[in-house]
């Protein structure tokens, strides 16, 4: 079936509804890949931990009493229950069955009413999975032999860099999360697509950041970086990310989508922002901010599910569509086991495209 992907046409609609390509999904790609987990703001002192799930493997990101910041198996290692199921700071934690207790690295300590020989600790500990940071953003991967994610996104590294993503103040109050009923493909290809802003964002981002300002940089089925106005200067980045993140960056904030599948037309979808100054959730300094584009963005993806079962031909995609070009090479190479194609760079680090 995803042997139907291909560059040029969109998706197939029946990708949107298929049980069995979803957990496909889940094992090539959400099981397999880097899948972002939080920005490193929320794990920034000695014991502060939140959940996050990984496909759909819950974990623990901690960072431990030695400093390092890790991701544990939100899984106790007696009979299964999740430990933690909000952010918080802990040198330990108790499982809230039996109160076997492990360290904020994994190590099982205490197991209650046991004689010392009952239960190997070693053998216990949670497990453990690949944990990196990318411009203070925490990336978890549940695959051991992954390539690290500074290689991964080496394309994308110098259009990231100059922006100092890592300076900003993620805004962990203010970090919504919805559930929206749509298969996250359809909800990560809204995400890279500015194609739609004059229809869909007609009142709320086209005034001020017009569909045809939007430009393509460079990208692979690794990652993609777009370039945009606001108010008619060339000011910001899109970022994607494939499978689980989105961020566009202005010179001092980035505004990021995240998202976790929870069913083939179930999709979690986090909104985070970042700015140079910390906030409290209430102001927000982005140009022509108006929350509602959320909101017009989760309509049109689900009312595009509801057509997921319906008769299709998959259409053209324009030439301001190249973002998903490359997500649809990103699906056949997770999927299909096609080698993905060599980066396209369409400008260099502060320039723009020729037309
Ligand atoms: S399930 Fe955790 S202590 Fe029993
Ligand atoms: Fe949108």
């Amino acid at each position: 079936m995803p042997t139907r992907i291909s560059r040029d046409r969109s998706l197939p609609l029946d990708l949107f509804a298929d049980q069995a390509v979803f957990d496909l999904e889940l094992r090539q790609i959400w099981q397999q890949d880097w899948v972002f987990a939080g920005p490193l703001d929320a794990v920034a002192e000695r014991g502060d931990y939140f959940p996050a799930t990984i496909g759909s493997q819950p974990v623990i990101v901690v960072r431990d009493s030695d400093l390092v910041v890790r991701a544990l198996a939100n899984v106790c290692s007696h009979r299964g229950m999740p430990l933690v199921d909000a952010p918080g700071n802990a040198a330990r934690f108790p499982c809230p069955y039996h109160a076997w207790t492990y360290t904020n690295d994994g190590q099982l300590l205490s197991v209650p009413y046991t004689t010392p020989d009952e239960v190997d600790n070693e053998a216990h500990r949670l497990e453990s999975f690949r944990c990196e940071v990318w411009h203070a953003l925490v990336f978890v991967s549940l695959n051991p032999d992954v390539e690290p994610i500074a290689e991964r996104l080496k394309v994308l590294e110098p259009y990231v860099r100059p922006m100092a993503i890592d300076r900003l103040h993620h805004d962990l109050e203010g970090t919504g999360a919805e559930v929206w009923h749509a298969n996250w493909k359809a909800v990560y290809a809204n995400a890279v697509d500015s194609y739609s802003n004059f229809r869909v964002h007609a009142e709320t981002i086209e005034p001020y950041s017009p569909t045809d300002a939007g430009y393509y940089l460079a990208g692979s089925a690794h990652g993609s970086v777009m370039g945009g106005e606001s108010f008619e200067r060339a000011d910001h980045l899109v970022v994607a990310l494939p499978p689980s993140f989105v961020a566009v960056i202005y010179p001092d904030a980035m505004l990021w989508q995240a998202f976790t599948p929870i069913g083939v037309d179930r999709t979690a979808v986090r909104i985070g922002l970042a700015s140079e100054r910390p906030t409290d959730g209430t102001s927000v300094h982005l140009p022509g901010w108006d929350a509602a584009f959320v909101d017009e963005d989760r309509a049109i993806v689900e009312r595009l599910q509801s057509n997921a079962r319906v008769r299709s031909r998959p259409g053209t995609l324009t030439s301001l569509e190249r973002p998903l070009a490359d997500f649809h090479d990103y699906l056949r190479w997770r999927l299909t086991d096609t080698a993905p194609a060599a980066p396209f760079i369409a400008a260099a680090p502060g320039e723009r495209p020729e037309l």
